[in-house]
């Protein structure tokens, strides 16, 4: 597929500045490592068009994820992965079908990490363990992601993501947070059920960093290439830290975070030491939230999730973890920031500023006046971009 097509629908998928992240940071990774998507008979049977084409446009950008039939029930999945190579065959878009026999051998994981090194899709048939017990075939898929060091994995779903009976689909599962509700009765679906008991083993022994999707394949591209996501991204919850002063964090790494969300440079990291007192940090410096002291009430100084981590859930991590402390806080954010509607949906009150808007929770109605006054006159922490020149 010619490559300005391409380019050009993806744009059609998400902004552009969000497609060319993730297409940078897929790229950077290892080929092998990229994602490992899981399809069951019912895609192959009824929604292999729309899949085949998720599969030729990932291809002609380079980007080959590893496709593993049969996970649930592997009876007929060398003819599923047969039928999915025909149809990229038929589009000149290199791919392999791959048996992983019964125990899924270290033979088998270099044949699929060669394909993958050599920009040809493995298509993997679990059939040769179709008398394994699902577990079992989901323990193959955590060895598979061990060894290749995964860093998402899909599952593709006839349902736009995890659904409770007679709701809207979920669009973010926190499993420290959801997952003992999520599985009390009369929530999922037994097969999202036992989708959602597995991925939490795989999610829980795993040791990299890895994201887990469940999404319909006419959302498969807007789930990897936008913030924002489509279907269900289930995981594993953030370990928020809370600390009271810098004197315990790693100042150049925690600077290098807030520059990184923000895309510029702080004016004097100092002052903003200074005027801290209290910061919450996930543990591997992917967010922060730092909350300085006013004479009107707490005042939330910076919500900052690292670029690459974004629209992962961490933003709302800390969220919880800052309004449990503080329940009675303002802030502000530029109009024109994306994330300010979800402001709006979080305080109690807000006024609109051409230059900012400024928002409150559990503030007393007489320090509302105060709270804005306050919020407007604010430094600006950050260097304002040069002028390109003329
Ligand atoms: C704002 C920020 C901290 C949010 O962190 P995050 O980890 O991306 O947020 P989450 O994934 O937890 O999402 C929280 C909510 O924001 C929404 N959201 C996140 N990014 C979004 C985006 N780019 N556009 C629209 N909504 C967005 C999510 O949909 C979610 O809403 P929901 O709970 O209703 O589904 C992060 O985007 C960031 O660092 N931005 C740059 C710095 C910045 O602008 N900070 C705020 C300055 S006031």
């Amino acid at each position: 597929m010619e490559p300005e097509i391409i380019q050009r629908f993806l744009e059609s998928v998400g902004q552009k500045a969000d497609v060319d992240l993730y297409l940078k940071l897929f790229r950077a990774q290892s080929k092998e490592s990229f994602a490992i998507i899981a399809a069951d008979a019912q895609i192959v049977r009824s929604a292999l068009d729309p899949f085949h084409f998720d599969l030729r446009i990932l291809a002609g950008l380079g980007l080959h994820p590893i496709v593993l039939l049969g996970l649930f029930d592997a009876r007929d999945a060398d003819r599923q992965a047969q039928r999915v190579y025909e149809w990229l065959e038929e589009d000149q878009v290199p791919a392999r079908v791959i048996p992983a026999g019964s125990n899924l051998s270290t033979e088998v994981v270099a044949t699929i990490h060669d394909a993958t090194v050599a920009s040809t899709i493995p298509l993997v048939s679990l059939e040769g363990a179709k008398d394994a017990t699902t577990e079992e075939r989901f323990g193959h898929l955590q060895s598979l992601a061990a060894q290749l060091q995964t860093r998402k994995i899909v599952f593709l779903s006839a349902s736009s993501g995890l659904e409770r009976e007679g709701a809207p689909s979920i669009s973010l599962v926190n499993l420290a947070r959801d997952y003992e509700r999520l599985l009390g009765k009369g929530n999922l679906s037994r097969r999202h059920n036992t989708l959602l008991r597995q991925v939490k083993t795989l999610l829980d022994r795993l040791p990299q960093r890895m994201n887990v999707a469940v999404v319909n394949p006419l959302q498969l591209l807007r789930e990897l290439f936008t913030v924002n996501g489509a279907g269900t991204l289930i995981r594993k919850g953030s370990h928020i830290e809370t600390h009271k002063t810098f004197d315990t964090v790693d100042r150049p790494r925690l600077r290098a975070l807030i520059e990184s969300a923000f895309g510029r440079p702080l004016i004097d990291a100092g002052a903003l030491e200074h005027t801290t007192r209290s910061l919450y940090l996930e543990e591997n410096y992917l967010g922060a939230a730092l909350v300085s002291a006013s004479p009107v009430a707490s005042y939330l100084t910076k919500f900052a999730v690292e670029r690459q981590a974004q629209g992962e859930g961490i933003g709302g991590d800390l969220w919880a973890a800052l309004v449990r402390d503080h329940p009675c806080v303002f802030w502000r954010a530029r109009p024109s920031n994306p994330i300010t509607p979800w402001y709006a949906k979080q305080c109690d009150g807000l006024a609109r500023f051409a230059e900012w808007h400024v928002f409150w929770r559990a503030l007393p109605p007489a320090k509302i006046e105060s709270a804005i006054s306050y919020a407007l006159a604010a430094p600006n922490d950050f260097q304002t971009p040069q002028a390109p020149p003329r």
